[in-house]
């Protein structure tokens, strides 16, 4: 893909184009299928057994907690993967699943082969990212970066350690990053990790190619944070990559017991994520980040996400915004 060594051109009207992948639920993609106990007249009959067994599975190796009414959604998503393995039924593209063992390489970063692999990890890691909803936005709940910004500049000079999880197809953590460059400059000591489960998003946030007039994103902040495409590429762009070298990718799933992050964060980009989880894995998610950042820390989650029930770890700061205590 080539693109031309010049700043992403300022007057293209805002919105001319979306970023499918990354704003739009895949779910909406894809025709609905009406969401009854059975889906017999499909391609591939898919019961309430069949679903049921989905959930526990997605459950176990996610922490994602799915209703009775995201059967169709499922059915749709996991279809593909079974024409694309060559199972002709769930039953026994599930057992073949399940016949590998465990799901050790799922958000570990192994199996970042995106291809349908034929390891273990390789059939969880695809399951996994089929089920995963990945719908973000550049500057998603905007009073967060501006927050963002004021507590960079409180902080200015002091090297510091953030965090963005469940970062998805990267338009949040280079949102991050660039609120980073306009508060402090090119040469700030801040390291900025992005992470998430799904190893498809993360290939497409690591390539940092968006469409022009993706949402969210000013024309000033195309002009000045992004290369215009050539070519066939003139209605893409791509971060620039000396913002780019500032974000290090890399896949971890929140569910799993152990974090080897390294040091602890100073700020921690959490947002809507805990969404997907039951109330007993939002607390373990709570207190294993808990641990991982320094105390007096800031959590910004999502709009729709609330932990007062979790005083002794977060204390509320402001709109959606929590302090490690
Ligand atoms: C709706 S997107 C949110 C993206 C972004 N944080 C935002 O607010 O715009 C949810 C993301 O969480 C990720 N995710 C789901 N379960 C996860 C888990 N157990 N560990 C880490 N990431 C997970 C998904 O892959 C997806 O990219």
């Amino acid at each position: 893909m080539s693109f031309a060594l010049r700043q992403a051109d300022a007057s293209v009207a805002p919105c001319a184009a979306v970023n499918v992948r990354s704003v739009v639920p895949a779910t909406k993609l894809r025709p609905a299928l009406p969401s009854t106990p059975t889906l017999t007249d499909s391609e591939f009959s898919f019961g309430a057994a069949d679903y049921d067994r989905v959930r526990r599975l997605i459950y176990e190796h996610a922490g994602i907690s799915l209703s009775d009414s995201k059967q169709a959604m499922v059915y749709s998503r996991l279809s593909r993967l079974l024409r694309e393995t060559g199972h002709t039924n769930f039953q026994e593209y599930l057992k073949w699943l399940e016949s590998g063992g465990g799901s050790g390489g799922v958000g570990v970063g192994v199996g970042v082969n995106t291809s349908i692999g034929t390891s273990s990890s390789e059939r969880w890691q695809s399951f996994v990212n089929a089920l995963t909803t990945n719908l973000t936005a550049f500057f998603r709940e905007e009073h967060h970066f501006v927050e963002l910004e004021t507590e960079l500049a409180r902080r200015a000079g002091k090297p510091l350690r953030i965090w963005c999880n469940a970062a998805s197809t990267g338009e949040e953590p280079y949102s991050i990053a660039m609120t980073m460059n306009e508060a402090l400059g090119p040469n700030a000591a801040v390291s900025l990790l992005a992470t998430d489960i799904d190893t498809n998003v993360l290939s497409a946030a690591r390539r940092g190619v968006y469409n022009i007039g993706a949402r969210g994103l000013s024309p000033e902040r195309m002009h000045r944070h992004f290369l215009k495409g050539k070519g066939d590429n003139s209605a893409l762009m791509r971060i620039k990559p000396e913002l780019a070298r500032g974000v290090e990718f890399r896949a971890h799933n929140l569910i799993h017991a152990q974090w080897n992050l390294g040091d602890p964060f100073d700020i921690v980009f959490c947002r809507n994520v805990m969404i997907y989880f039951d109330a007993p894995t939002q607390h373990g998610v709570l207190e294993r980040m808990h641990r991982a950042m320094k105390p007096g820390g800031l959590l910004f989650v999502g709009h729709s996400e609330s932990f007062n029930d979790a005083k002794d770890l977060f204390r509320l700061r402001g709109k959606t915004i929590y302090e490690r205590v």
